[in-house]
């Protein structure tokens, strides 16, 4: 389009987003990138603001500079000459001027590229808030939704020795959006995780997955292949040489599948065992660390490898102070190192799919996890568009981390209005997380009626685990209605306390009573913990939460200051309350 015409219609065409939104980016492109060489494109990108997404509207990515008789075009942007901002990183954390923005933003780089061999080649977003559009070299790629879950690109093909890449993200806030527009965490925007090139040959492992076979005297491993490309009849080898392992797997029409006979040592909190699993087919291969156990329920047992358990937990957002969402792998380190502190064997990812280093660093630090998608409160649950959002990013997550052993639940949403069009929705997601994984359990935070007092959502017939936000003492000032809660309601599977807390400023002291203060918070968890312990149905616990974390619906001005003062811990988690040790002593001295 000429840039005459060009300006015209980015003056008057208020309908110029449909045609990029019409090429999504799903979980149908995910390849299998665990395990392999990745080459990094992180580093700092040129950045521009685009409130009115004039990019978009112009077709900027097009780099029209001159028209056709060479004359130099007006222009309105110079890529290269733009600030630059961290990749990955929340703009929100890199420039004060950016905390409060909320909007479009433009990423670009330039990057070289020297064929090696390879016949495809990817690029990998571990995740851009919230939806991102990827133009490469003038060519547009495509549209992404979902804040929290990677996408991929194809860039063979499109590659030259120079090379331009055009992030467009948009983190507003919208109604038909997963999460919708109000939650309580703070809405950080960016590409936040790795941006990675991957090569790869013209027959590669598009997915794989292998897992300890449930009811099998954990004495067998199944693996899954699926193969693309042009070689798609095959023999496919995984081997575990830890365990004398060598098995061909056949692939027929670009899939595989086997069961093997083994004995491995069992993956738990306790005992983190993970063994190098290697996988090759025709010139691809993978290799990587994977921990076996089975998890299920009997009755309202939680069973890990056969064995009643405990999950001694905690909730956590994925935030730091310094780098808000884009946490880095000592951040994650740090959380689980005091949840074990706090004797947890157990933590709650909420609400959304934090990154995939927690999952690995979580296998090999012996964690248990529950994994979310960000269906939060007021969900437009009638909306189809909305759902298929919902379910690409369960699929997403699942494809993402369902051959990491710490995983052990998937929760389909949190706290939702138990309406006919949510149970539709959900319990659809119910059973697509177990069509996917039938190896996991399934599970939701669920609200309770707080006016008969009693855990019946409608929903938990779906779930293998019912998650159950209760907060008695705080939100339900009457504490005694959480006894009449357990007394009235009959469960015939396991329950987790999915949430309880209190807001306390950090050293902030009073008397019981007083709201906000420590030691309102500690007197609730004493009681908390009192009752719960002979609730023989509650199997698990993920208190609210292990550190305060910001949020824009939070101003009082004293006890929150624009943050959630929920955590055990303070923001920066230099300072543990006292209502920290109270878990520390009840998960301590409760069984393993
Ligand atoms: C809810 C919700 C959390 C929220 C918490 C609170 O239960 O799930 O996201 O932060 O309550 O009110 O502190």
């Amino acid at each position: 389009m000429n840039h005459a015409a060009n300006f015209v219609d980015s003056i008057h065409n208020e309908s110029f987003e449909d045609r990029y939104l019409a090429k999504k980016i799903t979980h149908h492109s995910m390849i299998y990138d665990h395990g392999r060489e990745k080459e990094s494109l992180n580093g700092y990108w040129h950045f521009g603001i685009d409130q009115y997404d004039t990019c978009l509207r112009a077709n900027w990515y097009e780099e029209v500079y001159e028209d056709a008789e060479g004359r130099s075009n007006p222009m309105d942007f110079s890529f290269d000459e733009w600030e630059t901002m961290k990749v990955p990183s929340c703009w929100n954390m890199q420039k004060e001027k950016y905390f409060y923005y909320e909007g479009s933003v433009v990423y670009t780089r330039t990057f070289q590229y020297r064929n090696r061999g390879e016949e495809r080649v990817f690029i990998k977003f571990g995740a851009v808030n919230y939806d991102a559009k990827i133009f490469l070299n003038r060519e547009y790629l495509g549209c992404h939704k979902g804040g929290s879950t990677p996408f991929f690109v194809e860039a063979t093909g499109l590659l030259q020795k120079q090379n331009r890449i055009i992030v467009v993200a948009n983190n507003t806030r919208k109604r038909n959006h997963v999460p919708t527009d109000n939650t309580d965490w703070f809405n950080y925007g960016g590409i936040y995780r790795d941006v990675e090139l991957i090569r790869l040959p013209e027959t590669f492992m598009k997915d794989f997955t292998i897992s300890l076979v449930p009811d099998s005297g954990f004495s067998k491993i199944r693996v899954e292949l699926e193969v693309e490309g042009s070689k798609r009849n095959g023999w496919a080898e995984v081997r575990i040489d830890e365990l004398g392992i060598v098995f061909p797997v056949e692939v027929a029409d670009g899939k595989g599948a086997a069961v093997i006979d083994a004995k491995p040592e069992l993956w738990s909190p306790e005992h983190p065992k993970l063994y190098e699993v290697k996988v090759a087919y025709e010139n691809d291969s993978i290799r990587e660390k994977i921990g076996f156990r089975e998890i299920r329920v009997s009755g309202t047992d939680i069973l890990l490898n056969g064995n009643k358990i405990f999950l001694k937990g905690i909730s956590a957002h994925e935030e730091s102070v310094l780098n808000g969402k884009a946490v880095t792998e000592e951040e994650i380190i740090e959380n689980f190192t005091l949840a074990k502190e706090m004797n947890c064997n157990y933590m709650r990812l909420a609400h959304y799919p934090h990154t995939e280093k927690a999952a690995k660093i979580a296998d090999e630090m012996g964690i248990m996890l529950w994994e979310e998608i960000p269906v939060y409160w007021a969900i437009q649950f009638h909306n189809e568009e909305t759902y298929q959002d919902a379910e690409n990013q369960l699929t997403e997550l699942i494809k993402r981390d369902r051959n990491r052993a710490s995983v052990i639940i998937w929760s389909v949403g949190n706290e939702n209005a138990d309406t006919d069009a949510r149970l539709k929705f959900m319990s659809s997601l119910a059973m697509k997380a177990k069509e996917l994984d039938p190896t996991r359990l399934v599970s939701a935070a669920c609200l309770l009626d707080h006016v008969h007092h009693i855990i019946d959502d409608r929903l938990a017939e779906y779930l293998d685990v019912i998650g159950a936000n209760q907060y008695y003492g705080w939100y339900q000032t009457d504490f005694n209605n959480l006894i009449k809660l357990f007394e009235n309601s009959k469960p015939d599977k396991p329950v987790i306390i999915t949430e309880f807390g209190a807001d306390a400023k950090a050293g902030h002291r009073g008397t019981a009573d007083d709201k906000g203060t420590e030691d309102c918070q500690s007197d609730i968890y004493r009681k908390q913990v009192q009752v719960l312990e002979q609730i023989p149905y509650v199997k698990g616990i993920s208190p609210w939460i292990l550190y305060d974390f910001r949020c824009p619906r939070r101003l009082h001005p004293i006890t929150q200051n624009y943050y959630n003062t929920k955590g055990l811990l303070n923001a920066d988690k230099t300072y543990k309350k006292p209502a920290f040790y109270v878990m520390q002593d009840f998960y301590k001295k409760i069984r393993p």
